[in-house]
């Protein structure tokens, strides 16, 4: 080795006293992570934001914690790279500025399924009602399991003004009023898709269920900046 690195010796000295060693290593990791770290914390506009994106409605955010107590995101990621085969797979690239309500993330990192951040609005509710009973009813060979018990299961809207507030807490800026009418307003919500659900030919009395909660979610994503005004 010592043929192609030259070496004073000095190194080989330094490495030779583990604890001071240890502590000057750790120093240099401090210095380079702060240096990296610290402009994205103390400079806001490194996150830009897009106008149409508001924060989840509390139906949503309901829904979202289903998706995440599913365990969904092992199987799904939640992040159109921009490249031109994700771009005409999936849809417009995602943006930083839509996640900045996302708490925590879910971008994933494993696409068992396909991409769903752009998957709102792209199929009807009642879609997504069969295809998490049964998700071979409405996509042959299928290898998504099966979700029947999110038809069965109630949600405690009671619950979700108190979600609300500890994301009010870490910085999503929900009001007062709105999380006090939360709990009317996720029901209101879930009885307009519970509605079209059952318009549709769909089972009815969804208006309480689990699978209502994930519908509102997953009709939410990505729809952002297609809202008016971009
Ligand atoms: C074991 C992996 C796996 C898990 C876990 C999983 N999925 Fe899937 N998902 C798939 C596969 C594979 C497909 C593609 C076939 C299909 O449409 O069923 C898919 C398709 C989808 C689609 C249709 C996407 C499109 O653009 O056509 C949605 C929506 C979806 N999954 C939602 C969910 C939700 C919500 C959960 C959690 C409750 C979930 N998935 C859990 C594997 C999975």
């Amino acid at each position: 080795m010592s043929r192609f690195i030259k070496t004073d010796g000095r190194h080989r000295t330094i490495e030779g006293w583990p604890l001071v060693f240890t502590v000057l290593t750790t120093l240099c990791i401090l210095v380079g992570g702060t240096v990296q770290f610290l402009p994205l914390v103390l400079v806001e506009s490194n996150i830009p934001t897009i106008e149409t994106v508001t924060p989840y409605t509390p139906l949503e955010v309901e829904g979202r914690d289903i998706y995440i107590a599913q365990g969904c995101v092992s199987c799904h990621s939640q992040q159109i790279r921009p490249f031109r085969d994700e771009i005409e797979r999936y849809g417009e690239y995602s943006k930083p500025g839509e996640a900045i309500y996302d708490r925590p993330f879910l971008w994933g990192s494993k696409r068992t399924g396909p991409d769903l951040a752009r998957v709102g609005g792209k199929y009807p509710d009642l879609w997504h009602v069969r295809h998490m009973e049964n998700p071979r009813s409405t996509t042959p060979n299928s290898l998504m399991p099966p979700y029947p018990w999110l038809q069965e299961k109630t949600v405690d809207f009671d619950d979700i003004p108190g979600k609300l507030s500890a994301l009010k807490k870490l910085g999503t800026p929900y009001t007062d009023a709105e999380i006090d009418g939360a709990a009317q307003t996720a029901r209101s919500q879930a009885e307009q898709i519970a509605r079209n659900v059952a318009a549709n030919g769909g089972p009815s009395g969804l208006e309480d269920k689990e699978i209502t909660a994930l519908v509102a979610y997953l009709q939410r994503l990505g729809t952002d900046l297609s809202k008016a005004g971009n």
